[in-house]
């Protein structure tokens, strides 16, 4: 429904396009060069969409495309070979937030955050529950399995269900699958996480949406890390850790470790960094650079934008030595079209 009515509306963007401002308002950010769903946010605060409206669309994009694999179904199978779907939705003008965790065979994660938001009092829901909740709400319980997928899990338990994320058990995790135990008599275990870990693709779409008004909303979805334990949530459904909106100060939202990122809410922390003057360049880099202090080397990005349209990126990859510059995307009414950025890594 919502997708016909983009359609019929795009015949009206090109009367828009003429009608421009100068004020780099409305705005549209998001994490990697995820281009249909930038412009599918777009379009919808062209067609009279809220902020709100523009991040749940253009995040819903992602997850029907499966974007790089790491939003919605069919990507990052768990230790049992299961897909899983974080997401959230925040209102920077209400400070209401609406987020699932965990969340099983329902493939719209973030329209089912979108319910949590309109028709709850509660912030966030998590697995099983979570789903009753979307099926009640209307959604279709189907499996998020695909070929790929599956194979995905077959190839890690031929190889010994090697990476994964378990430390101090038995058997070794480092070279046996599981089940594992506690030891009994806990050894203690220096390396700090990321010491070891490859990149296994931790990766989002985190989006921030400013209406020409100046409310500000932000969002994300993904399907987590390949082979997480089961049960693992991460940053992207904490309000303050994968996304932030206050029309008070502005928007920020994260992509990356999210074990990592959710311990620093980089996202809040951004925001108010800008609400204390900040530009959202420095705001952005602080956070990063916070995080670093701890994790030399983590994985991860965040975007900021500020109330009157300026918007800027912080990443750090020193995990990824192939990675030097973090991509993302940008539309706003300077912009005839969606606009890739990139960033160098901090
Ligand atoms: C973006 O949308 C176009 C038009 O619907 C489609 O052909 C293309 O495959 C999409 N891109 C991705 C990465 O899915
Ligand atoms: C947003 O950031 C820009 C660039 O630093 C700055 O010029 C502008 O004043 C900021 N806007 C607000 C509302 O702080």
């Amino acid at each position: 429904m919502a997708r016909r009515w983009l359609l019929l509306c795009a015949q009206l963007l090109l009367g828009v396009a003429l009608a421009r401002s100068a004020r780099p308002l409305p705005l549209v950010l998001n994490t990697w060069p995820f281009r249909n769903a930038t412009e599918t946010a777009w379009k919808m605060l062209m067609c009279g969409g809220s902020a709100l409206d523009a991040v749940e669309t253009g995040c819903a994009v992602c997850e029907r495309e499966q974007c790089d694999g790491t939003v919605g179904f069919g990507g990052s199978p768990d230790e049992f070979g299961e897909t899983t779907l974080d997401a959230m939705i925040m209102d920077g003008t209400t400070m209401n937030v609406g987020a699932v965790g965990d969340l099983r065979r329902i493939k719209n994660a973030i329209g089912v955050a979108r319910k949590v938001l309109e028709h709850t009092t509660h912030t966030l829901l998590a697995g099983e529950s979570a789903t009753k909740f979307a099926e009640s709400m209307g959604f279709v319980n189907e499996d998020l399995s695909t070929d790929t997928s599956r194979a995905l899990h077959a190839d890690w338990l031929a190889r010994n269900c090697q990476p994964n994320y378990w430390r101090n058990v038995i058997p070794d995790a480092s070279k046996y699958c599981g089940p594992y135990k506690p030891p009994s008599i806990l050894k203690q275990d220096g390396s700090a996480y990321g010491e070891t870990g490859a990149h296994y693709g931790h990766d989002t779409i985190g989006m921030i949406a400013i209406h020409k008004t100046g409310h500000t909303a932000a969002g994300t979805s993904t399907n987590g890390i390949k082979f997480k334990i089961h049960g693992r949530i991460g940053d992207s459904p904490i309000p303050g850790a994968g996304a932030y909106a206050d029309d008070t100060a502005g928007a920020a939202a994260a992509t990356g470790d999210g074990d990592i990122l959710m311990r620093f809410l980089p996202s809040y922390q951004a925001v108010e960094y800008m609400r204390g003057g900040e530009s959202p360049t420095t705001a952005c880099q602080k956070v990063i650079s916070r995080i670093q202090k701890y994790f030399p080397k983590f994985f991860g990005a965040v975007i900021c934008a500020n109330v009157t349209g300026s918007y800027a990126t912080g990443a750090a990859c020193n995990k990824l030595p192939e990675f030097t510059q973090f991509r993302f995307m940008v539309y706003n009414s300077l912009m005839e079209q969606p606009v890739e950025e990139k960033v160098d890594c901090i």
